[in-house]
């Protein structure tokens, strides 16, 4: 099965990323939120990317438009009756997930396949809230931010993900130009399941007063050659999605390395959730 339309659902930081990675390999991409303005500017945040990319010449106008023109923001569920695939980026909580999932099968066709970039909770978890003869095309499909840029993309087979499902999602991923890594559906899969404690661990050494955030950040940076630092990472990724995976994993493992820091549960609770919001470990935009 050839995937052509795309639905993607949630808008932000991976679903944005997911509409431009699908469009820019010539899919119809239809990026869904329930509030339409947040759809549109998932829609516009693509439009930067892609404006960016004009400008340091590695696009085409022309081929910039036309990666415009496939994606279709809405907040119309019923539009899931034309997809081939769905891919699933809403917020990282199994009764968010569940909710949006039940009601997407309601109204897909029966071969649409259901794909969750879940990244951390239990694709066998997320799969019950679809019947039962949407398992087998109900797969986890995990990308990494910023999803245009990083090369990866872990699938995770629940039990009754049938091979046909899994050949479709590693043909789209290749298509992307991503590698496939196969994990177990275990809490967090291989990537977070390493990340997650790094990024709580240099979350206590903060709180503890080792070092500044600045210097954390750069103990990584220029001593691990990291692209960015663990805190300026937990703010990219969102604290509130740091969060929410952390307590996956406790709940999960229930080992002290994925309890969530103190400072990070406060710094949830007063909005400070990162970039997005303008302050976390660190204030945005930098100096
Ligand atoms: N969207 C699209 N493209 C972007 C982008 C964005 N948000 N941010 C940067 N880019 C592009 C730039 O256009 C640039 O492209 P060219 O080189 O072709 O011009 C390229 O990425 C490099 O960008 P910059 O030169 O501006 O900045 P940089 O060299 O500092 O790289 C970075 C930026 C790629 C984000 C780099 O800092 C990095 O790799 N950081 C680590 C990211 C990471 O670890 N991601 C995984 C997070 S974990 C996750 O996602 C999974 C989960 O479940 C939590």
């Amino acid at each position: 099965m050839a995937i052509e339309r795309v639905f993607v659902a949630g808008a932000g930081l991976m679903g944005h990323g997911i509409a431009q990675a699908a469009a820019a390999i010539g899919k119809r991409v239809v990026l869904y939120e329930p509030d339409a303005s947040r759809a549109r500017a998932g829609r516009e945040r693509v439009a930067g990317n892609l404006e960016r990319a004009v400008t340091k010449g590695r696009l085409s106008p022309g081929d910039r438009t036309n990666t415009m023109e496939r994606i279709e923001a809405t907040d119309d569920q019923a539009r899931v009756r034309d997809a081939d695939l769905v891919i699933e980026a809403v917020f990282e909580d199994v009764d968010v997930k569940s909710r949006l999932w039940r009601e997407l099968d309601a109204l897909a066709p029966q071969a649409t396949i259901f794909a969750t970039n879940t990244s951390s909770i239990s694709i066998d978890r997320l799969a019950e809230a679809v019947s039962p003869a949407r398992r087998a095309r109900f797969v986890g499909m995990h990308f990494f931010s910023p999803v245009p840029v990083m090369p990866l993309v872990e699938l995770i087979r629940g039990a009754a993900t049938s091979d046909g499902t899994e050949a479709v999602v590693r043909a789209l991923a290749a298509e992307m130009g991503k590698q496939v890594i196969v994990s177990a559906d275990r809490p967090g899969f291989i990537v977070n399941r390493i990340l997650i404690p790094f990024l709580a661990e240099a979350m206590r050494a903060y709180e503890e007063g080792v070092g500044s955030a600045d210097d954390i950040d750069s103990g990584a940076k220029v001593g691990l050659n990291h692209p960015m630092g663990p805190l300026e990472l937990a703010d990219f990724i969102g604290l509130d999605v740091c969060l929410g995976i952390m307590r996956v994993l406790h709940e999960g493992f229930g080992q002290p390395q994925f309890a969530p820091p103190a400072v990070l549960v406060r710094l949830v609770d007063e909005g400070h959730l990162g970039q997005k919001t303008g302050r976390g470990f660190h204030t945005y935009p930098r100096s």
